[in-house]
């Protein structure tokens, strides 16, 4: 069997061929962005795509954990990473490793991704020192949404050398990549070149080292908001709202199920 990747191979593709990240949460959508991916992110985004909540905010670790190990078994050779959610992780240290050693235990996963800067730093280390590779994320990070007041760009003007100072801190801290969120893309290119680990950029421009989307975004499937970030590579939410509307016709019509999709009452000799 292939071995699979593991952080240190994703840290030193640094500057290389683009690294290519999609979110994945159950196992079906696993094995395709295993085919073609890096990594596949069980990103607290499940919340609001597959959960209908209103931010990241209420998404709990059981959530990652039952999404983790869903995304793990339809694997082969990319890397799952699973984000650690909102309230497991900013009390300390302790805490954060605690929690994160049940998403590894209990998923499978060989890496989680956390929210913050300079603040999470000395989380960041604890946890690296101490076997659980760190994916860091700063600039626009979600679970602050209610201190941030929005999903605005972060990173403008005088607010630029908070977001490279955060980014240095977790590169100190020993996280092996940083995912950069809804930064100006001029300061996410200042960063990808100031940093040895990689970037990975979502709304923060071509010059990172990999990018990375939510799969239901991309694929037309989550179209409860569309940010400008968000390239659509299919419709898919069309093309199933078509299918059911064929299927809701036809059932209404007898026209489904057909002879072809019965059973006989005798068994044929
Ligand atoms: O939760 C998520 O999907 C994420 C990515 C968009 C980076 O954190
Ligand atoms: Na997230």
């Amino acid at each position: 069997p292939v071995r699979p990747v593991l952080p240190p191979d994703i840290t030193a593709r640094k500057g290389g061929v683009p690294l290519v990240v999609l979110t994945a949460y159950t196992t079906p959508m696993a094995r395709l962005v295993d085919s073609h991916c890096d990594i596949a992110l069980v990103g607290d985004s499940v919340g609001m795509v597959l959960h209908g909540m209103p931010s990241t905010i209420g998404v709990t670790l059981e959530m990652m954990i039952l999404h983790g190990r869903a995304v793990v078994r339809g694997l082969g050779k990319a890397m799952a990473v699973i984000d650690m959610p909102f309230g497991s992780y900013e009390e300390g240290p302790a805490q954060a490793y605690r929690n994160a050693a049940r998403l590894m235990t209990e998923t499978g996963a060989p890496a989680v991704k956390l929210e913050g800067g300079q603040h999470m730093a000395e989380t960041i280390a604890f946890l690296t020192a101490r076997g659980v590779p760190v994916m860091a994320h700063v600039g626009l990070t979600p679970q602050a949404v209610n201190t941030l007041g929005g999903y605005k760009v972060v990173g403008r003007e005088a607010e630029a050398a908070k977001v490279m100072a955060d980014a240095r801190a977790c590169e100190a801290a020993g996280a092996f990549s940083i995912v950069l969120e809804k930064v100006p893309v001029g300061l996410a290119g200042q960063i990808t070149h100031a940093l040895r680990i990689p970037t990975i950029g979502i709304g923060a421009g071509v010059e990172c080292d990999g990018q990375v989307l939510v799969i239901d975004d991309m694929l037309g499937i989550f179209t409860d908001f569309r940010p400008k970030f968000v390239k659509r590579y299919a419709d898919l939410g069309r093309a199933a709202d078509e299918a059911i509307a064929a299927y809701a016709a036809e059932v209404r019509a007898r026209a489904f199920p057909g002879p072809e999709h019965g059973f006989a009452d005798q068994v044929k000799s």
